[in-house]
């Protein structure tokens, strides 16, 4: 791995613990307003320093995110489609390798579909961009998207995704937590992280679905709703990190969490 490349991509998975909490924000290119990131910039602002990492699109980095800030940035540069549009798979990439580099960014990342109609796009999508990213230095994360179809979350898919990511030359991955997760990252040769999908129940939930990831071999989470949906979303952050960067046990993490809510939003 060239030197520009791994220094971007140590910059997102921290030396001192080898493990990550990006958190991420573009959900609008597809899903438009969601609920408490209607207003990208606020949601941000009190978040953004306790993340390793930030995954926005290029038009909330640009409108949205204070410059000056010293978190990376993870560009989501794929997109195309919406909500309510024929299909979520149908993505090409939005932003150029110039645009990427110009807004400084430390890695950039897209959707595959694998098992759709648009797999092959997609795939070549990954493989266009890992080819521009080795030019460049700049690491490559493969997002194992799964569109509306939340059930195809098992191992067997989310080993198959994020295999061929990792084959098409992805730098990490991101996928989702299931049954038998270490099959997924015991098939996997780059470091994996979770994308906390839509919002759970309790915190309980969020900091033992953090652990349980963590433990079977993820190196973090690149997380969204379960964090600034959060009536306690600095909270939530801060005790999301005690578990990956602290080893803290779920317990220890959840009494974190309620300690920290009192005294800030
Ligand atoms: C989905 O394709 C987006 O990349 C989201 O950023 C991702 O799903 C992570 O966010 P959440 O934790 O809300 O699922």
């Amino acid at each position: 791995m060239d030197w520009g490349l791994q220094n971007r991509l140590a910059r997102i998975i921290r030396p001192a613990t080898g493990r990550t909490v990006m958190l991420a924000v573009d959900h609008g290119y597809f899903l438009g307003p969601t609920s408490r990131l209607e207003d990208p910039r606020e949601t941000i602002a009190p978040l953004v320093s306790y993340a390793d990492a930030l995954m926005p699109t290029r038009g909330v980095l640009r409108t949205s995110v204070d410059p000056k800030t010293q978190t990376p940035i993870v560009l989501r540069v794929s997109g195309g489609t919406s909500i309510i549009g024929p299909s979520l798979a149908d993505e090409e990439i939005t932003t150029t390798f110039e645009e990427a580099i110009r807004m400084n960014v430390s890695a950039v990342a897209l959707s595959i579909f694998v098992g759709t109609e648009y797999e092959h796009q997609t795939l070549m999508n990954l493989a266009d961009l890992v080819n521009e990213g080795e030019t460049y230095g700049i690491p490559v994360l493969a997002v194992t998207a799964v569109g509306k179809e939340l059930g195809k979350r098992d191992a067997r898919f989310l080993s198959l995704s994020c295999r061929i990511a990792a084959e098409l030359g992805a730098h990490f991955v991101k996928t989702y937590y299931c049954e038998d997760f270490e099959k997924v990252v015991g098939g996997c040769p780059v470091p994996v992280v979770i994308a906390g999908g839509p919002k759970l129940d309790t915190m309980k939930d969020v900091l033992q679905l953090t652990h349980d990831a963590i433990s079977r071999g993820a190196v973090g989470v690149d997380m969204g709703r379960n964090i600034w949906q959060s009536d306690h979303p600095v909270a939530a952050i801060q005790a999301v990190r005690a578990i990956v960067h602290e080893k803290y046990t779920v317990k220890k993490a959840l009494d974190l969490f309620e300690g920290l809510k009192g005294k800030r939003k």
